[in-house]
């Protein structure tokens, strides 16, 4: 009965006419894309968000009736585990966003006082097989230099976070940058990071070898209520110089071994020297 009444209530929204918003946003494959409704529901509302006509996600603001996708609408799982509802303001994202799912995203926010309703134009663009996902490795011998160099063009409104496995590392957010907010961060790198506010690349400076894992780059970008995010990652790999450290102390125990050698050899001939100069002192040859 509940969900009639709903039915009735946004059958109106299906159509175009009387919309307030319109908004039109192009991605890349594989990019996670929220959709904002901008609202601060005062769990009063009931927001009800359609792909192309369908209904994929709806909350009420007391969190009653809560559904995406599947729960929506028996047979269709186009999204399967990839929409994400905040029951805060009733946003929704999209991860990792495929090119079947361009189209049109519709809002309707249904209260009491007022309704309202949004249309997100999303396109989403291919990505070549090359670049898709790929991770970049990245392999320095220790002591040297390593830059990440993520390759896109940063725009001012972009908001990039840099993790090594889990831990935020770097931020740049406009034009102001943090390294190592945290103690742990300090310990680690402790001033061997450096950042590109241009490129938004990353250098570890005077590499070690725990420095060796996984990096990834998380890139916001913003505008008109839609927020896209896009991760490059890279999988960094510092050798030890040279020779490997076993390599190194059997290096050291065969160069003390000679040297004992050397060392035993000669005081060993000295000796002898000694008696023969000793026997010839004491006017006796030696047998
Ligand atoms: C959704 O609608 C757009 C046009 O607005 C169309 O190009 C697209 O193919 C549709 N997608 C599906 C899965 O129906």
């Amino acid at each position: 009965m509940k969900n009639l009444f709903i039915f009735l209530m946004i059958l109106p929204y299906c159509g175009s006419s009387g919309v307030k918003d319109e908004k039109s946003v192009s991605v890349k494959e594989g990019d996670s894309v929220t959709l904002n409704t901008e609202v601060k529901t005062n769990q009063q509302e009931v927001i009800v968000w359609f792909f192309n006509n369908t209904r994929i996600a709806q909350i009420s603001g007391d969190l009653s009736d809560i559904c995406t996708d599947v729960e929506c609408n028996e047979g269709t799982e186009r999204f399967r585990d990839r929409l994400k509802l905040d029951h805060q303001t009733g946003s929704l994202t999209i991860r990792d966003i495929k090119n079947t799912d361009s189209g049109e995203y519709r809002l309707a926010i249904l209260s009491h006082s007022s309704d309202s309703k949004m249309i997100f134009r999303v396109a989403v663009n291919d990505v070549p097989a090359a670049q898709r996902d790929e991770m970049k490795t990245k392999s320095v011998v220790e002591g040297e230099p390593v830059t990440l160099d993520p390759g896109v063009t940063k725009t001012p409104n972009d908001v990039m976070t840099w993790y090594f496995s889990d831990t935020l590392i770097a931020e740049i957010t406009g034009d102001q940058s943090k390294i190592c907010s945290d103690v742990q961060c300090k310990e680690r790198f402790r001033d061997r990071l450096e950042l590109d506010h241009q490129t938004g690349s990353l250098t570890i400076t005077n590499t070690r070898t725990t420095d060796s894992g996984d990096y990834t780059l998380q890139i916001n970008s913003s505008s008109s209520g839609v927020v896209v995010t896009s991760l490059k990652s890279f999988s960094v790999s510092i050798t030890v110089s040279g020779l490997s450290a076993g390599g190194k102390g059997g290096i050291c125990a065969v160069l003390l071994l000679i040297a004992a050698s050397v060392c035993g050899f000669y005081f060993y001939k000295r000796r002898v020297k000694r008696k023969g100069e000793d026997y010839i002192s004491d006017g006796i040859f030696p047998l």
